[in-house]
């Protein structure tokens, strides 16, 4: 019988070729390819990452695929009597290493995109501290100022039902994030628990001491990003005693890790958060300040510091300068005013890669996110720990084997940033990556 065109056209493609390539380099179809948003960021960073590698380069591609994402609608009935549809998120990006961890965020521009990078994120965080987790995020596309907390309390428990399906003190646990907190947690610890028929403090970390909280860990962020802040600072020569800081974004994380380098001795000089920006030559007083975002919502209004122009504070003549609000804050725009030394991520990917490269050309140390705000999961794996013992530490023991993570981990780092003279950020990389791969590897693949 002839063959079909179709056949025969079929049988000259070069096959092997298109079919490796397309197999091996796809991205997800639900992302737009020309606007990758944050994922793109990350994606750039695994392939800066891929040449240290070595034979577990094969498995690199496990890196650019979430395992799982779910969406999922959360309707409500809002207080006036209407109904309200909200758009939430789970993403798993990898779980060869154990459960899923990470945060959830209530902000009005969550995209699919941001949760991917960001569980993405806590895969590399996850094992650049050496945590038995695997990395997860979750989000939901809701402006939480505009709404009242009950029915924030109805958002949060929809989305835990919803969500439901795939997390678990033993498959994946959320902790709190941007615009979200201990009480959120407790929502989320008891929708759970209802839904399973037994109390579950296991399934989210973050939460109040009275629910199986641990002590130290509303700290346990900014405490973390101060302890590699204050190790950077001694292999780089640089006095933390008098040194000028500028964090910008003044909640759970900035707020800590400005208060204990002001009680350390530094003098910080500027605060930016979503309400404006306040400056100081002389030195912010930071219990006042803290006081005021307490009592106001933010920074704006301070009377007793100068305010500034939003894009001023990039400028600030500073030693050490601390991202601790979204992404993509330090960009090709920003990037060459800074004059700091040294960067302290303590946000989640507030730098982009072009960014990242003007900073190193200009000879600032970045000390990335993945190794610089770890200490939040960190606590999070303790409070996980005594939850499943029922065995509860004293905040001194919590806050002592904090430290030692955090900086045997760092070191770690660095010493590996010498070897291969590559930048912390490629270094917690090659980490962080050799454990995700090596568990992949030894793990197989199912079936
Ligand atoms: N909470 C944690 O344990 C934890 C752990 C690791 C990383 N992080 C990361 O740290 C960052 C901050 O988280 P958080 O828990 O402190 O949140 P938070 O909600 O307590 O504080 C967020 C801060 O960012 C500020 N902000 C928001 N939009 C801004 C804008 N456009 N310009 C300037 N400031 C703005 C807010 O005003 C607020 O001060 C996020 O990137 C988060 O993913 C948090």
């Amino acid at each position: 019988m002839p063959a079909t065109p179709a056949r025969v056209e079929r049988q000259t493609e070069p096959a092997p070729k298109v079919r490796s390539y397309q197999h091996q380099h796809a991205l997800p179809s639900y992302l737009n390819p020309e606007h990758l948003g944050p994922w793109g960021i990350y994606l750039k960073q695994v392939d800066r990452v891929t040449p240290y590698l070595g034979h577990l380069a094969k498995w690199v591609e496990t890196l650019k695929h979430p395992k799982r994402a779910l969406i999922v609608d959360i309707p409500i009935e809002l207080d006036d009597g209407t109904v309200a549809h909200f758009e939430g998120y789970r993403v798993q990006h990898n779980l060869s290493r154990g459960p899923g961890k990470g945060g959830v965020r209530f902000h009005q521009d969550v995209t699919l995109s941001e949760v991917m990078a960001l569980s993405a994120w806590m895969s590399v965080k996850n094992a650049a501290v050496n945590v038995p987790y695997g990395g997860a995020k979750g989000g939901i596309r809701i402006d939480p100022r505009q709404y009242s907390q009950n029915e924030l309390e109805k958002v949060a428990r929809r989305y835990t039902s919803e969500i439901g399906l795939i997390i678990g003190p033993t498959k994946d646990i959320p902790a709190p994030d941007v615009n979200t907190n201990e009480k959120v947690m407790a929502w989320m610890m008891d929708t759970y628990s209802m839904n399973v028929g037994a109390t579950a403090t296991g399934v989210v970390t973050g939460k109040p001491i009275e629910l199986g909280g641990s002590l130290g860990r509303r700290e346990a962020t900014g405490r973390g990003v101060f302890t590699v802040g204050v190790e950077a600072a001694k292999l780089i020569g640089l006095p933390i005693e008098g040194a000028r800081v500028a964090v910008q974004g003044f909640g759970n994380v900035g707020g800590i890790a400005g208060k204990l380098f002001a009680e350390a001795g530094a003098i910080v000089v500027a605060v930016q958060d979503h309400t404006g920006t306040v400056y100081s030559d002389s030195g912010l007083d930071v219990p006042a300040l803290l006081e005021h975002v307490r009592e106001s919502g933010g920074v704006g209004g301070f009377k007793q510091a100068d305010s500034m122009a939003a894009q001023e504070f990039w400028g600030v003549n500073c030693d050490i300068l601390i991202p601790a609000a979204l992404e993509g804050q330090i960009n090709k725009d920003n990037a060459h005013q800074i004059k700091a030394k040294m960067v302290i991520e303590g946000a989640n990917g507030p730098t982009t890669p072009t960014a990242d490269d003007i900073l190193n050309d200009k000879g600032v140390l970045v000390l990335p996110d993945v190794i610089a705000n770890a200490g939040g999961v960190t606590v999070s794996y303790f409070e996980w720990v005594q939850d499943f013992s029922s065995f509860f530490w004293t905040e001194d023991e919590i806050n002592q084997r904090l430290v030692k993570i955090m900086k045997d981990a760092f070191n770690s780092v660095w010493h590996v940033a010498q070897q291969h003279k590559v930048t912390l950020r490629t270094a917690t990389f090659i980490v962080a990556c050799t454990r995700i791969l090596q568990a992949r590897e030894l793990r197989g693949l199912y079936p």
